[in-house]
């Protein structure tokens, strides 16, 4: 993912890790290649000190346990890490699992464990390279996280990780995990999920995506994509899976197992973003109280997802592309509610013959995690999530919507004159389909306590844009000052896709001189879209009882200090 071998990382980790005196010779150099440099306080020195000869290639490593020499062009090619055990060390005391969460972010003293190791990384944090991220693990396992950033697993890394070692993880904890589920539970067939997500709600199982980590790739590594369950994860053996197809224009239904559809079909991708209809209602809860799960700005992800074209599976089932009969097509998917009925949904018929619309098997070339549908789900890009049926298990043309409770009870947005208590006909409003404009601020990271800018400095700012129907994002722009000035976005599109038909998320950044006079900033993105459409700029206008479809102008608001 990035080099982790050689002058370049000698000098990447190295020149973080040493105070700047020790560096100086190195930075005169030109070689220190991280802007911020500059304004970091490493503690680091306090452990381990070094001198540093840039162009020599090579490095004297003087730690708390030793002097080491060694030839940065010269080394030995990386050893498989993945096997290392941290030795047991019989001279240093065991924890339990409940004592090392303890030690979480906003304790005094910050553990993380390694397999069976205990490590104090309190004053690593600062020499760390990839700054707070670390912060994630605090009071529990690094692995998750190593798992999506595998240059830690490096042989450096492991001799930095046993000198902050403070003690062993319990073995009896390290035996009981993944043990003791209650089989009553519905819920105790849901999968493990990654530490990093942002629990809205356990059963189901509702988390967002980690705003810090979600711009570090275009595509979202499946572990973090964010998780929108609406009854428990079926436990589904992939041999025994059927799809059936059937409904009007069909003339006898149709069933295929996933071997059959990845044998008789012909396979397509298309990178695509799903987001929450509920995305960000938080923020309209906080203009005026709504109801729902509240979602703050990254019940929103993107992915390349890999399957079948619908229309493929329905030609083949005898359907006429061009049917005046046929008005929707209803998916159902494999989890029941307590009444025995399925999830469900329906998109337009129209749509549904759209090329880029996929009954999917593949998330970012793997196979669908259980979360997101395995071992299959319908992908239908530009669209509010939750017509992407997962667990799809029977695909039906008709001439009316799906009957289904989120069809015709959900996933529908009232107009703000309908408040709390009031009637709700819910045949009034369409169902959601196309997903409206929508920014978001991921840098900095929104309500994290404590950013902190001085003034005259530049912010560094980013998120992410996008718009459903396939409409491509043309501009976003940043006010540092609540949108009495406006600052362009440079912006990063998929490259295969184009505006017209765009259906996966812009990443965008800027970097905004901070105005002298501004005590705290009123950070404000917004964006606009292939049709001209632009985000509202409150809530004022799009308020609904349920928070759906929240895009008004994301705002995040920055302390600032005096020059
Ligand atoms: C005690 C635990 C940890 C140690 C000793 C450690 C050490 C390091 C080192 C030496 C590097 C530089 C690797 C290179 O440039 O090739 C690095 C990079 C990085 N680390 Fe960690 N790390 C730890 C935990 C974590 C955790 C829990 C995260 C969570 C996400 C994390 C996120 C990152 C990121 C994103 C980078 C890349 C920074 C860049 O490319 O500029 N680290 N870490």
């Amino acid at each position: 993912m990035h080099p982790s071998r050689g002058v370049l990382l000698t000098r990447r980790i190295l020149s973080r890790r040493f105070d700047r005196s020790s560096v100086a010779s190195f930075a005169s150099s030109g070689s220190s290649s991280d802007g911020n440099e500059s304004k970091r306080i490493n503690l680091f020195p306090a452990l381990l000190s070094a001198s540093v000869v840039a162009g020599a290639g090579f490095f004297v490593w003087k730690r708390g346990f030793g002097v080491r020499v060694a030839f940065a062009d010269a080394r030995p090619p990386p050893k498989d890490v993945d096997s290392f055990v941290p030795p047991k060390r019989a001279d240093l005391p065991t924890f339990s699992k409940d004592e090392i969460k303890k030690h979480g972010r906003s304790a005094e003293r910050i553990w993380v464990t390694f397999k069976n190791g205990v490590y104090d990384i309190t004053e690593f944090l600062e020499s760390h390279p990839g700054g707070d991220k670390i912060l994630m693990a605090a009071g529990g396992s690094v692995e998750p996280f190593w798992a999506l950033y595998a240059q830690h697993k490096t042989e450096e890394v492991m001799e930095i990780l046993e000198e902050l070692r403070i003690g062993n993880v319990d073995p009896k904890d390290m035996q009981a995990e993944a043990k003791s589920k209650d089989l009553s539970d519905p819920f105790h067939n849901d999968p493990i999920r990654h530490p990093a997500l942002l629990v809205n709600s356990q059963k189901p199982f509702n988390a967002e995506s980690p705003a810090s980590l979600l711009l570090d790739s275009f595509r979202t590594p499946n572990d973090l994509f964010f998780v929108r369950n609406h009854l428990p994860v079926p436990e589904i053996k992939i041999a025994e899976h059927k799809l059936t197809v059937e409904g009007v224009g069909i003339p006898k239904p149709i069933t295929l197992d996933v071997e059959q559809l990845k044998k008789k079909f012909k396979k397509a991708s298309v990178t695509s973003v799903i987001q929450c209809a509920g995305n960000r209602r938080a923020d309209m809860n906080e203009y005026k109280k709504v109801q729902g799960l509240m979602w703050t700005g990254t019940a929103i992800s993107n992915a390349k997802w890999s399957g079948v074209p619908l229309r493929d599976i329905l030609i083949d089932a005898g359907v006429d592309p061009n049917s005046k009969e046929i008005k929707h097509v209803h998916f159902e998917g494999a989890d029941i509610d307590p009444t025995g009925k399925p999830y469900g949904a329906s998109i337009p018929f129209a749509k549904a013959m759209s090329e880029e619309v996929l009954v999917a098997y593949e998330m970012n070339d793997e196979p669908i995690p259980r979360d997101h549908g395995f071992p299959l789900r319908l992908v239908c890009p530009g669209n509010v999530g939750a017509r992407q049926v997962k667990w799809l298990a029977c695909i039906r043309t008709s001439d009316v919507e799906s009957p289904s409770h989120w069809q015709q009870k959900d996933y529908r947005a009232f107009s703000p004159a309908v408040g709390f208590g009031d009637h709700m006909d819910f045949q009034s409003v369409p169902s959601i389909q196309e997903y409206p404009v929508q920014s978001a601020f991921c840098t900095p990271v929104p309500n994290a306590s404590g950013d902190v800018i001085t003034a005259d400095e530049t912010i560094d700012v980013a998120g992410y844009a996008w718009s459903g129907g396939g409409r491509g994002i043309i501009r976003v722009e940043v006010s540092p000052d609540g949108g009495k000035t406006w600052f362009s976005a440079e912006l990063e599109h998929d490259s295969e896709q184009d505006l017209e038909q765009m259906w996966a998320w812009t990443l965008w950044r800027a970097s905004i001189k901070i105005p002298e006079e501004l005590q705290e900033l009123d950070l404000v993105c917004k964006a606009t879209d292939r049709a001209y459409n632009t985000q509202p700029e409150t809530a004022s206008g799009i308020w609904n009882v349920r928070g759906l479809l929240h895009n008004a102008w994301h705002r995040v608001k920055v302390k600032v200090n005096e020059a």
